[in-house]
Protein backbone atom coordinates (compact mmCIF):
# COMPACT_ATOMS: atom_id res chain seq x y z
CA UNK A 1 0.00 0.00 0.00
CA UNK A 2 0.88 3.76 -0.46
CA UNK A 3 3.72 3.44 -2.78
CA UNK A 4 2.69 7.13 -3.48
CA UNK A 5 1.50 9.57 -1.12
CA UNK A 6 -0.70 12.29 -1.81
CA UNK A 7 2.38 14.55 -0.58
CA UNK A 8 5.00 12.50 -3.41
CA UNK A 9 2.51 11.41 -6.60
CA UNK A 10 3.25 9.87 -9.41
CA UNK A 11 2.11 11.04 -12.65
CA UNK A 12 0.35 8.91 -15.03
CA UNK A 13 -1.40 9.48 -18.33
CA UNK A 14 -5.21 9.37 -19.32
CA UNK A 15 -5.19 6.42 -21.92
CA UNK A 16 -9.61 6.17 -22.27
CA UNK A 17 -12.30 7.89 -20.86
CA UNK A 18 -15.83 6.70 -22.16
CA UNK A 19 -19.45 6.43 -20.94
CA UNK A 20 -19.75 3.64 -18.35
CA UNK A 21 -23.93 3.69 -18.97
CA UNK A 22 -26.23 3.94 -21.55
CA UNK A 23 -26.90 7.21 -23.53
CA UNK A 24 -30.25 7.79 -22.05
CA UNK A 25 -29.02 7.73 -18.19
CA UNK A 26 -30.18 10.48 -15.93
CA UNK A 27 -26.87 10.31 -14.24
CA UNK A 28 -23.18 10.76 -15.90
CA UNK A 29 -21.07 7.87 -15.01
CA UNK A 30 -17.67 7.46 -16.85
CA UNK A 31 -15.09 4.59 -17.43
CA UNK A 32 -11.40 6.23 -16.94
CA UNK A 33 -8.26 4.54 -18.12
CA UNK A 34 -4.94 5.71 -16.50
CA UNK A 35 -2.10 4.50 -17.93
CA UNK A 36 0.47 4.25 -14.89
CA UNK A 37 3.81 4.26 -17.05
CA UNK A 38 6.28 6.43 -15.51
CA UNK A 39 4.10 6.89 -12.46
CA UNK A 40 6.34 4.46 -9.92
CA UNK A 41 2.70 2.60 -9.53
CA UNK A 42 2.67 0.16 -12.88
CA UNK A 43 1.10 -3.27 -11.25
CA UNK A 44 0.58 -2.31 -8.02
CA UNK A 45 -3.17 -1.82 -7.58
CA UNK A 46 -5.18 -5.34 -6.97
CA UNK A 47 -9.07 -4.80 -7.73
CA UNK A 48 -11.00 -3.47 -4.51
CA UNK A 49 -8.23 -0.64 -3.98
CA UNK A 50 -8.35 2.50 -4.66
CA UNK A 51 -6.05 4.96 -6.65
CA UNK A 52 -5.81 8.59 -5.29
CA UNK A 53 -6.14 11.35 -7.70
CA UNK A 54 -5.13 15.08 -6.90
CA UNK A 55 -7.12 17.61 -9.02
CA UNK A 56 -4.88 20.68 -10.65
CA UNK A 57 -5.77 24.06 -9.33
CA UNK A 58 -6.69 25.43 -5.34
CA UNK A 59 -9.58 25.45 -3.63
CA UNK A 60 -11.57 28.12 -1.99
CA UNK A 61 -8.98 28.82 1.02
CA UNK A 62 -6.20 28.89 -1.98
CA UNK A 63 -4.90 25.35 -1.10
CA UNK A 64 -4.06 22.62 -3.10
CA UNK A 65 -6.96 20.55 -3.36
CA UNK A 66 -6.89 17.07 -1.19
CA UNK A 67 -6.74 13.81 -2.64
CA UNK A 68 -9.98 11.52 -3.59
CA UNK A 69 -9.81 8.05 -3.78
CA UNK A 70 -11.20 6.39 -6.82
CA UNK A 71 -12.05 2.69 -6.86
CA UNK A 72 -10.27 0.49 -8.97
CA UNK A 73 -12.31 -1.61 -11.74
CA UNK A 74 -9.90 -3.66 -13.49
CA UNK A 75 -8.94 -7.36 -12.62
CA UNK A 76 -5.66 -7.42 -11.36
CA UNK A 77 -4.55 -7.75 -15.08
CA UNK A 78 -5.59 -3.96 -15.48
CA UNK A 79 -6.77 -3.24 -18.71
CA UNK A 80 -4.06 -3.94 -20.81
CA UNK A 81 -2.96 -7.53 -19.48
CA UNK A 82 0.10 -5.99 -17.67
CA UNK A 83 -1.15 -4.00 -14.75
CA UNK A 84 -0.20 -1.27 -16.05
CA UNK A 85 -3.75 0.50 -17.07
CA UNK A 86 -6.17 0.50 -14.68
CA UNK A 87 -9.31 1.58 -14.63
CA UNK A 88 -11.88 3.38 -12.24
CA UNK A 89 -16.06 4.16 -12.39
CA UNK A 90 -16.26 7.86 -11.78
CA UNK A 91 -19.64 9.58 -11.23
CA UNK A 92 -20.12 13.28 -11.62
CA UNK A 93 -20.69 15.18 -8.80
CA UNK A 94 -23.95 17.58 -9.59
CA UNK A 95 -26.09 18.98 -6.76
CA UNK A 96 -27.64 22.18 -5.72
CA UNK A 97 -26.41 23.35 -2.50
CA UNK A 98 -28.91 22.90 0.05
CA UNK A 99 -29.33 26.70 1.58
CA UNK A 100 -28.07 28.79 -1.24
CA UNK A 101 -29.97 26.61 -3.80
CA UNK A 102 -26.89 26.99 -6.25
CA UNK A 103 -25.28 24.45 -8.68
CA UNK A 104 -22.43 22.30 -6.62
CA UNK A 105 -20.30 21.04 -9.03
CA UNK A 106 -17.66 18.11 -6.90
CA UNK A 107 -14.30 19.54 -8.02
CA UNK A 108 -12.37 15.54 -8.67
CA UNK A 109 -14.99 13.74 -9.89
CA UNK A 110 -15.45 16.54 -12.35
CA UNK A 111 -12.04 16.63 -12.82
CA UNK A 112 -11.03 13.49 -13.66
CA UNK A 113 -14.24 13.04 -15.92
CA UNK A 114 -13.41 15.93 -18.12
CA UNK A 115 -9.53 14.79 -18.44
CA UNK A 116 -9.23 13.89 -22.24
CA UNK A 117 -6.68 10.88 -23.81
CA UNK A 118 -3.44 11.98 -23.48
CA UNK A 119 -3.98 14.62 -20.43
CA UNK A 120 -1.41 13.86 -17.05
CA UNK A 121 -3.08 13.51 -13.80
CA UNK A 122 -1.10 13.10 -10.40
CA UNK A 123 -1.89 9.86 -8.56
CA UNK A 124 -1.18 8.14 -5.29
CA UNK A 125 -1.78 4.55 -3.59
CA UNK A 126 -2.41 2.07 -3.84
CA UNK A 127 -4.88 2.37 -0.68
CA UNK A 128 -6.73 -0.21 0.54
CA UNK A 129 -6.44 -3.61 2.25
CA UNK A 130 -9.40 -5.64 3.22
CA UNK A 131 -11.47 -5.16 0.11
CA UNK A 132 -10.10 -7.61 -1.82
CA UNK A 133 -10.70 -10.66 -3.01
CA UNK A 134 -9.09 -13.95 -1.20
CA UNK A 135 -5.69 -15.38 -1.72
CA UNK A 136 -7.15 -18.71 -2.78
CA UNK A 137 -10.23 -17.39 -4.84
CA UNK A 138 -11.43 -21.47 -5.36
CA UNK A 139 -12.32 -21.97 -2.30
CA UNK A 140 -15.11 -19.72 -2.08
CA UNK A 141 -18.11 -18.64 -3.63
CA UNK A 142 -19.11 -15.35 -3.93
CA UNK A 143 -22.09 -12.86 -3.44
CA UNK A 144 -22.12 -9.48 -4.82
CA UNK A 145 -24.22 -6.15 -3.63
CA UNK A 146 -23.67 -3.23 -5.60
CA UNK A 147 -25.28 -0.09 -6.10
CA UNK A 148 -24.34 2.54 -8.21
CA UNK A 149 -20.62 2.98 -8.67
CA UNK A 150 -20.19 0.43 -6.12
CA UNK A 151 -19.99 -1.84 -9.27
CA UNK A 152 -16.29 -0.55 -9.43
CA UNK A 153 -15.01 -3.45 -7.62
CA UNK A 154 -16.83 -5.73 -8.65
CA UNK A 155 -16.28 -5.52 -12.34
CA UNK A 156 -12.61 -6.02 -11.25
CA UNK A 157 -13.24 -9.39 -9.37
CA UNK A 158 -15.73 -10.78 -12.02
CA UNK A 159 -13.09 -10.45 -14.41
CA UNK A 160 -10.42 -11.97 -12.31
CA UNK A 161 -12.44 -15.22 -11.30
CA UNK A 162 -14.17 -15.58 -14.38
CA UNK A 163 -10.92 -15.18 -16.86
CA UNK A 164 -9.17 -17.46 -15.15
CA UNK A 165 -11.15 -20.34 -15.16
CA UNK A 166 -12.52 -20.42 -11.08
CA UNK A 167 -15.93 -22.69 -10.86
CA UNK A 168 -16.77 -21.04 -7.77
CA UNK A 169 -20.69 -19.53 -7.97
CA UNK A 170 -20.82 -15.77 -8.57
CA UNK A 171 -23.72 -13.91 -8.02
CA UNK A 172 -23.90 -9.98 -8.93
CA UNK A 173 -26.90 -8.51 -7.89
CA UNK A 174 -26.53 -4.79 -8.70
CA UNK A 175 -29.10 -1.62 -7.74
CA UNK A 176 -29.90 1.72 -10.14
CA UNK A 177 -32.18 4.33 -10.05
CA UNK A 178 -33.41 3.11 -13.88
CA UNK A 179 -32.20 1.01 -16.04
CA UNK A 180 -30.63 3.04 -18.41
CA UNK A 181 -28.37 3.77 -15.00
CA UNK A 182 -26.77 0.12 -15.16
CA UNK A 183 -23.10 0.20 -15.42
CA UNK A 184 -21.35 -2.23 -17.48
CA UNK A 185 -24.27 -3.74 -18.00
CA UNK A 186 -24.08 -5.39 -21.78
CA UNK A 187 -20.50 -6.74 -20.78
CA UNK A 188 -22.18 -8.38 -17.51
CA UNK A 189 -24.73 -10.16 -19.63
CA UNK A 190 -22.11 -11.22 -21.79
CA UNK A 191 -20.22 -12.87 -19.33
CA UNK A 192 -23.14 -14.56 -17.93
CA UNK A 193 -24.00 -15.90 -21.29
CA UNK A 194 -19.97 -17.04 -21.11
CA UNK A 195 -20.15 -18.31 -18.07
CA UNK A 196 -22.60 -21.07 -15.94
CA UNK A 197 -20.95 -20.18 -12.62
CA UNK A 198 -22.08 -16.55 -12.40
CA UNK A 199 -25.35 -15.24 -12.39
CA UNK A 200 -25.96 -11.49 -12.54
CA UNK A 201 -29.29 -10.38 -10.96
CA UNK A 202 -30.50 -6.69 -11.45
CA UNK A 203 -32.40 -4.36 -8.93
CA UNK A 204 -34.08 -1.44 -10.64
CA UNK A 205 -35.40 1.32 -7.75
CA UNK A 206 -37.73 3.70 -9.76
CA UNK A 207 -39.16 1.30 -12.05
CA UNK A 208 -40.06 -2.37 -12.88
CA UNK A 209 -37.97 -4.86 -13.55
CA UNK A 210 -37.67 -6.77 -16.73
CA UNK A 211 -39.03 -9.61 -14.80
CA UNK A 212 -42.09 -7.51 -13.77
CA UNK A 213 -41.85 -7.32 -9.75
CA UNK A 214 -42.37 -3.90 -8.74
CA UNK A 215 -39.57 -0.96 -8.16
CA UNK A 216 -37.16 -2.86 -5.44
CA UNK A 217 -33.62 -2.10 -3.66
CA UNK A 218 -31.00 -5.02 -4.36
CA UNK A 219 -32.10 -6.53 -0.27
CA UNK A 220 -35.14 -7.54 -1.58
CA UNK A 221 -33.76 -9.45 -4.33
CA UNK A 222 -32.86 -11.78 -1.66
CA UNK A 223 -36.92 -12.91 -1.20
CA UNK A 224 -37.79 -12.40 -4.66
CA UNK A 225 -34.63 -14.79 -5.85
CA UNK A 226 -34.58 -16.73 -3.02
CA UNK A 227 -34.83 -19.93 -4.52
CA UNK A 228 -31.18 -19.39 -6.62
CA UNK A 229 -29.51 -17.02 -3.39
CA UNK A 230 -30.24 -19.38 -0.71
CA UNK A 231 -28.02 -22.55 -2.45
CA UNK A 232 -25.45 -20.45 -2.27
CA UNK A 233 -26.05 -18.27 0.97
CA UNK A 234 -26.19 -21.16 3.53
CA UNK A 235 -22.74 -22.58 2.14
CA UNK A 236 -20.01 -22.60 4.42
CA UNK A 237 -18.12 -21.37 1.17
CA UNK A 238 -19.64 -18.29 0.47
CA UNK A 239 -18.09 -14.71 1.13
CA UNK A 240 -20.46 -12.02 1.03
CA UNK A 241 -19.48 -8.50 -0.53
CA UNK A 242 -21.52 -4.98 -0.22
CA UNK A 243 -20.32 -1.85 -1.81
CA UNK A 244 -22.36 1.37 -2.71
CA UNK A 245 -24.48 3.96 -0.95
CA UNK A 246 -24.33 4.35 2.75
CA UNK A 247 -27.28 2.23 4.58
CA UNK A 248 -27.53 -0.60 1.82
CA UNK A 249 -25.70 -2.65 4.09
CA UNK A 250 -28.79 -2.52 6.83
CA UNK A 251 -31.30 -3.50 4.29
CA UNK A 252 -28.87 -6.65 2.65
CA UNK A 253 -28.51 -7.61 7.17
CA UNK A 254 -32.15 -7.58 7.72
CA UNK A 255 -33.10 -9.71 4.70
CA UNK A 256 -30.03 -11.96 5.36
CA UNK A 257 -31.77 -12.35 9.03
CA UNK A 258 -35.36 -13.03 7.46
CA UNK A 259 -34.12 -15.71 5.57
CA UNK A 260 -31.43 -17.73 7.24
CA UNK A 261 -31.67 -19.37 10.55
CA UNK A 262 -28.95 -20.69 13.63
CA UNK A 263 -25.16 -21.04 11.72
CA UNK A 264 -26.26 -20.35 8.31
CA UNK A 265 -27.09 -16.58 9.38
CA UNK A 266 -24.20 -16.94 11.74
CA UNK A 267 -21.71 -17.14 9.31
CA UNK A 268 -22.26 -13.80 8.41
CA UNK A 269 -24.00 -11.49 11.53
CA UNK A 270 -23.52 -12.17 14.80
CA UNK A 271 -26.79 -10.89 16.61
CA UNK A 272 -27.36 -10.48 20.10
CA UNK A 273 -30.73 -12.26 21.10
CA UNK A 274 -32.73 -8.84 21.29
CA UNK A 275 -32.28 -7.81 18.55
CA UNK A 276 -32.40 -11.37 16.44
CA UNK A 277 -35.94 -11.15 18.41
CA UNK A 278 -37.37 -7.55 16.24
CA UNK A 279 -35.26 -7.81 12.50
CA UNK A 280 -37.79 -5.21 11.01
CA UNK A 281 -36.68 -2.63 13.83
CA UNK A 282 -33.09 -2.35 13.66
CA UNK A 283 -31.59 0.81 12.71
CA UNK A 284 -28.35 1.67 10.99
CA UNK A 285 -26.04 2.45 14.22
CA UNK A 286 -27.46 -1.09 15.44
CA UNK A 287 -24.94 -2.59 12.57
CA UNK A 288 -21.28 -3.06 14.58
CA UNK A 289 -23.01 -2.64 17.89
CA UNK A 290 -25.95 -5.28 18.51
CA UNK A 291 -25.58 -6.52 14.97
CA UNK A 292 -21.85 -7.57 13.89
CA UNK A 293 -20.59 -8.91 10.98
CA UNK A 294 -18.27 -11.31 10.53
CA UNK A 295 -15.46 -11.73 8.75
CA UNK A 296 -16.95 -13.39 6.04
CA UNK A 297 -18.58 -9.93 4.85
CA UNK A 298 -16.74 -7.53 3.55
CA UNK A 299 -18.05 -3.68 3.31
CA UNK A 300 -17.28 -0.54 1.60
CA UNK A 301 -20.06 2.17 1.72
CA UNK A 302 -19.81 6.10 0.93
CA UNK A 303 -22.29 8.72 1.74
P1 LIG B 1 -33.23 5.32 -4.90
O1 LIG B 1 -32.28 6.46 -5.18
O2 LIG B 1 -34.24 5.13 -5.97
O3 LIG B 1 -33.84 5.38 -3.54
P2 LIG B 1 -26.96 5.69 -7.78
O4 LIG B 1 -25.70 5.66 -6.98
O5 LIG B 1 -26.75 5.53 -9.23
O6 LIG B 1 -27.86 6.82 -7.40
O7 LIG B 1 -27.75 4.34 -7.36
C1 LIG B 1 -27.95 4.00 -6.04
C2 LIG B 1 -29.07 2.98 -6.02
O8 LIG B 1 -29.16 2.47 -4.66
C3 LIG B 1 -30.42 3.58 -6.33
O9 LIG B 1 -31.20 2.62 -7.01
C4 LIG B 1 -30.97 3.88 -4.96
O10 LIG B 1 -32.37 3.96 -4.92
C5 LIG B 1 -30.48 2.67 -4.21
N1 LIG B 1 -30.50 2.86 -2.74
C6 LIG B 1 -30.55 4.02 -2.04
N2 LIG B 1 -30.58 3.78 -0.72
C7 LIG B 1 -30.55 2.44 -0.56
C8 LIG B 1 -30.57 1.56 0.57
N3 LIG B 1 -30.62 2.03 1.82
N4 LIG B 1 -30.55 0.23 0.34
C9 LIG B 1 -30.49 -0.25 -0.92
N5 LIG B 1 -30.47 0.51 -2.03
C10 LIG B 1 -30.50 1.84 -1.85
Amino acid sequence: MHVRTPKEPGTATILRNELATSRKAAGYVRHVEIDLTGSGLEGQFLPGQAIGVIAEGVDEAGKPHKVRLYSICSPARGEDGKGVVVATTVKRLIDEHWESHKLFVGVSSNYLCDRRPGDKVLVSGPAGKRFVLPVDKSAHDYVFFATGTGIAPFRGFIMDLLENNCTSQVFLIMGSPYSTDLLYHADLLRLQEQHKNFQYITAISREKQADGHDPLYIQDRIRTERERLLPALISPRTLIYVCGVAGMELGIFQQLALHLTGNDLRQYLDVDPEALAAIRQWTRPMIHKQVRPTRRVFLEVYA
